[in-house]
C-alpha cells in the first residue's frame, strides 16, 4: 500500500502525477453526473478533494462513502479551479477499508461544543480543531528537544514513581499494591508499608527537579520533559492531574542566567510554531481567536518586564481595579493579580524574590532573611506558565529551612549530599507543556490541548 500524504502533495503539488491517498472522509457531495469526497488523512489541515464520475464506480460503494468513513483513492492529479488547494484528484479507484454507520457517527457536519467533544475523546483527534492541536502540540515536543539539544543540554530522564514529594505540596498519587480490603498492619496499628512492593511508601512524581539537579551537578546541563501528576482538586481551566513538565537544570547557572534561558526558549518555541505550524495556526486563529497570530509575535518581540514580588505588590496595591482576593505583603499572587500584572505592563512578566513561606524548601534564600531567589513567568492568556528558582546549594541553609518546613531530611538524604560534595550554585525551572500548548493554539480549556485529559472525576479513555 504506496501511500502519499497529503500534506507533501500540497506542498509539491504535480498535476498529472498518479497518487494513492488514504484517510477519512469529512464530506460528500454532487449529484448523479459528479461527486466530490473531501478525504482528511491527517497529516495537514487541508483535504484532498476526490472527483468522482458515478457511472465509474458500483452504486453500492458511493452509497456506503460517508463522512467519517475509511478510503483509499487512487488517481490522477489535476489542477484544482476555484479551489483553496492547488490539486485536485480524479479517482480512479476508491477502496472503503470501513464504513462509519451515518445514524450514530458523531461527528456531523455542524460544529460541536468542546465539552460534547471530550465526550467522545476517542474520535475527537478527526475534527479539524483537534487535528492542528495535536500536530502544534507534537511541533512543540520537537521544538524542546532542538532547543537544549542545540544548547549543549542533555535529556535526562527523571522517574515518575518516587518516595519523595519535590514541591512539598502533599498533593500526590499514591503507588501501592497492598490489598486495599487486607491492609497489613504494624503492631501500632499502623499500615505497613515494609509489605509493599518497593518495600516503602511511594507515590506518582509531582516534579523531576530533584533527580534532574543530581543530573546538573554532574553533567552541568540537563533537562527533563515528561509526566507529572498532581492530586490537586482544582477544577480550572489551567490544572491538570496528570500534567508534561519541562525541567531544565543548570550548573553555574544564577536567577539571571535562568530568566534569560527561559525567555529565550519561550520565544523560540513561539517562534517554531509560527515557522513550522501556520496552516493550523491561521485556521485557529480564523475559527476562535481573531488575536492569536498577533499575540504570539508581539510575545517574540516584547521583553519580559522583571520586577521583583514586592514590587509587583506595590503595582497591585495602587491599582484603581478593586480584587477580589486581598492584596498583602506574603500571600500568593492570584489569577486577577497576574492578569492584571500582565496588561498594566502589555507584555509577560517575570516576577522574582517571593516570600519564603509560600515557595518550595529548595529555593536559595535571600539575605533578606524573608525572600527566595524564585521567578515565576506569567503570561498573557495563561497567568503562571513557568515556575523556577535559584536552588539553595548551602548545605546548613538548606538542612535549616527542611527543618522549619517539616521537609523529611532522611527521605531525601541523597538529595542533601550533593551539597556535602562539590556542591555549586544552580538554577532551573519548570514549564508547564499544556500551558505553553494553550497559549499557542489560543485554546481556553487545559483539557483541549491534552488527547485524554485527567482531571478530577475524570479519567476515561
Ligand atoms: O510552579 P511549579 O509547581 O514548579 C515546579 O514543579 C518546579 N519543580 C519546577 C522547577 O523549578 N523545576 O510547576 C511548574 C509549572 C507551572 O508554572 C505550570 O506551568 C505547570 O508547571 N503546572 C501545571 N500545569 C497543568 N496542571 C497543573 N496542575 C499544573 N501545576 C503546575
Ligand atoms: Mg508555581
Amino acid at each position: 500500500m504506496k501511500r502519499k500524504l497529503i500534506r507533501d502533495i500540497f506542498n509539491n503539488p504535480e498535476t498529472g502525477l498518479e497518487v494513492t491517498i488514504m484517510g477519512w472522509v469529512r464530506t460528500k457531495r454532487g449529484n448523479k453526473n459528479v461527486q466530490f469526497i473531501a478525504v482528511n488523512d491527517g497529516s495537514t489541515i487541508h483535504n484532498m478533494q476526490a472527483v468522482v464520475n458515478p457511472a465509474d464506480f458500483e452504486e453500492e460503494l458511493l452509497k456506503n462513502i460517508t463522512t467519517g468513513c475509511s478510503v483509499s483513492v487512487t488517481g490522477r492529479l489535476t489542477e484544482s479551479k476555484g479551489q483553496e488547494q492547488p490539486v485536485e484528484i480524479q479517482a480512479g479507484t476508491i477502496r472503503l477499508f470501513g464504513k462509519a454507520d451515518t445514524d450514530h457517527y458523531p461527528l456531523q457536519k455542524k460544529g460541536h461544543t468542546m465539552e460534547f467533544l471530550r465526550e467522545i475523546a476517542h474520535l475527537r483527534p478527526r475534527t479539524n480543531t483537534f487535528g492542528a492541536v495535536f500536530r502544534i502540540r507534537h511541533a512543540m515536543a520537537f521544538a524542546i528537544h532542538t532547543f537544549f539539544n542545540d544548547r549543549n543540554f542533555y535529556y535526562f530522564h527523571s522517574p515518575v514513581i518516587t518516595a519523595s514529594d519535590a514541591e512539598g505540596a502533599g498533593e500526590m498519587f499514591r503507588v501501592t499494591t497492598l490489598n486495599l480490603n487486607k491492609l497489613p498492619k504494624t503492631n501500632d496499628g499502623e499500615i505497613d508499608f515494609k509489605k509493599d512492593f518497593f518495600g516503602r511508601e511511594t507515590n506518582l512524581t509531582v516534579s523531576g527537579q530533584l533527580e534532574a539537579e543530581l543530573a546538573a551537578l554532574a553533567l552541568g546541563l540537563v533537562y527533563t520533559f515528561g509526566p507529572t501528576f498532581r492530586a490537586e482538586n482544582s477544577n480550572t481551566p489551567r490544572h491538570l492531574a496528570e500534567f508534561w513538565m519541562i525541567e531544565p537544570e543548570m550548573a553555574f547557572y544564577d536567577i539571571h542566567d535562568n530568566m534569560d534561558l527561559a525567555e529565550a526558549m519561550l520565544k523560540y518555541l513561539i517562534q517554531y510554531a509560527l515557522d513550522h505550524c501556520m496552516d493550523d495556526l491561521q485556521f485557529l486563529n480564523k475559527m476562535y481567536d481573531k488575536e492569536l497570530i498577533s499575540r504570539l509575535q508581539s510575545v517574540i518581540s516584547s521583553t519580559f518586564v522583571r520586577i521583583s514580588y514586592s514590587e509587583g505588590i506595590e503595582l497591585l496595591k495602587n491599582a484603581k481595579q478593586k480584587f477580589e482576593f486581598p492584596v498583602d505583603w506574603g500571600s500568593d499572587l492570584q489569577k486577577e493579580h497576574e492578569n492584571y500584572l500582565v496588561s498594566h505592563f502589555n507584555s509577560p512578566v517575570i516576577i522574582t524574590d517571593y516570600p519564603k513561606e509560600i515557595k518550595a524548601f529548595y529555593m536559595k534564600q535571600n539575605e533578606d532573611g524573608k525572600t527566595v531567589r524564585a521567578m515565576d513567568i506569567l503570561f498573557p492568556w495563561i497567568g503562571e506558565i513557568i515556575g523556577g528558582s535559584q536552588r539553595e546549594e548551602n548545605y546548613d541553609k538548606l538542612l535549616a529551612r527542611m527543618h522549619e518546613m517539616r521537609v523529611p531530611e532522611k527521605a531525601l538524604w541523597w538529595y542533601l549530599e550533593t551539597r556535602k560534595y562539590g556542591t555549586v550554585p544552580h538554577s532551573g525551572f519548570g514549564l508547564g507543556f499544556e500551558r505553553l500548548i494553550l497559549f499557542v493554539t489560543g485554546m481556553t480549556n487545559i483539557r483541549d490541548v491534552i488527547p485524554f485529559p485527567r482531571t478530577p472525576m475524570n479519567a476515561e479513555f
